[in-house]
């Protein structure tokens, strides 16, 4: 694996027209195998509340949960970037909370940059934590900790005057300071509209093919979740099937006295 990726090559990559290719992990086997593939950027994403822990949303992610998985991810990771998602409650509150728990997702958990959602009402949060030093990724669209406002996770900015909205909050999250911006559950001439209108990379998920990047879950494309799979996610291989096999093999050599066999035995 080359030099780990710093904010300075994700933007090469947009200026140079190179797209940027993100997947989320939570441990360390998965970012290892992601990091040897040569995947640019891992996302810590707070989706690990629905896809590890099995909640219906992310919103009872704590950060305690998300610096445990980020550093599980850092150890697995020596060229990507790791940026690791801010958890409901950890940066809404107040700026003190904001920075401080940014500040700890950086010193505890290693990641590179952090990712918190929100448009024109989070600028001022973004430009806190950026004013620490610490790269930000902005995440406007769909986002999941916003499911009560929006009633479910439904396709954002569909509407003229949503969509009016979701450039202005792409334009604030720049303005900000943001580094990259996360464009999920949009239609994708929006994402194209906003990506043209933005220095800065936009990453889409569920957002078309005009983003400079594209994020799914790693467990989306593996098909580990069947709890749901939403329309923009594309299935790249199906590992429920080959673990269940691999279990089911397991339990049936043990009933029937197979395993363990000589070669798993001391003498
Ligand atoms: O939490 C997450 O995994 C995310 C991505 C899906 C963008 O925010």
């Amino acid at each position: 694996m080359g030099k780990q990726k710093t904010v300075l090559d994700i933007q090469k990559m947009k200026a140079e027209g190179e797209r940027i290719a993100v997947l989320t992990a939570y441990d360390y086997p998965f970012a290892r195998l992601m990091d040897l593939a040569g995947i640019d950027v891992i996302l810590v994403g707070d989706s690990v509340g629905s896809v590890v822990s099995g909640y219906d949303h992310t919103l009872p992610v704590t950060m305690e949960e998300m610096i445990y998985h980020t550093r599980a991810v850092v150890r697995g990771s020596s060229g990507a970037m790791v940026v690791a998602d801010m958890p409901f409650l950890s940066y809404q509150v107040d700026l003190r909370d904001a920075r401080l728990n940014a500040g700890r997702l950086i010193k505890e958990g290693g990641a590179q940059a952090i990712k918190l959602e929100g448009g024109v009402n989070v600028a001022p949060i973004i430009r806190a934590i950026v004013d620490m030093d610490i790269p930000v990724v902005a995440h406007i669209g769909l986002t999941p900790q916003s499911i009560h406002r929006m009633g479910g996770f439904r396709v954002q900015g569909k509407r003229e005057e949503q969509a009016e909205q979701l450039l202005t909050d792409a334009l604030a999250v720049q303005e900000a300071g943001a580094f990259a911006v996360v464009l999920e559950g949009i239609p994708a001439p929006l994402a194209q509209r906003i990506t043209e209108a933005l220095s800065i990379p936009t990453i889409g998920i569920g957002a078309g093919i005009h983003c400079d990047g594209q994020v799914l879950v790693i467990h989306d494309i593996l098909g580990l979740c069947e709890k749901y799979s939403p329309k923009f996610v594309k299935r790249y291989a199906d590992v429920s099937e080959t673990i269940s096999q691999g279990i089911r093999n397991y339990i049936r050599e043990v009933k029937d006295g197979v395993f363990p066999g000589e070669e798993h035995s001391f003498k």
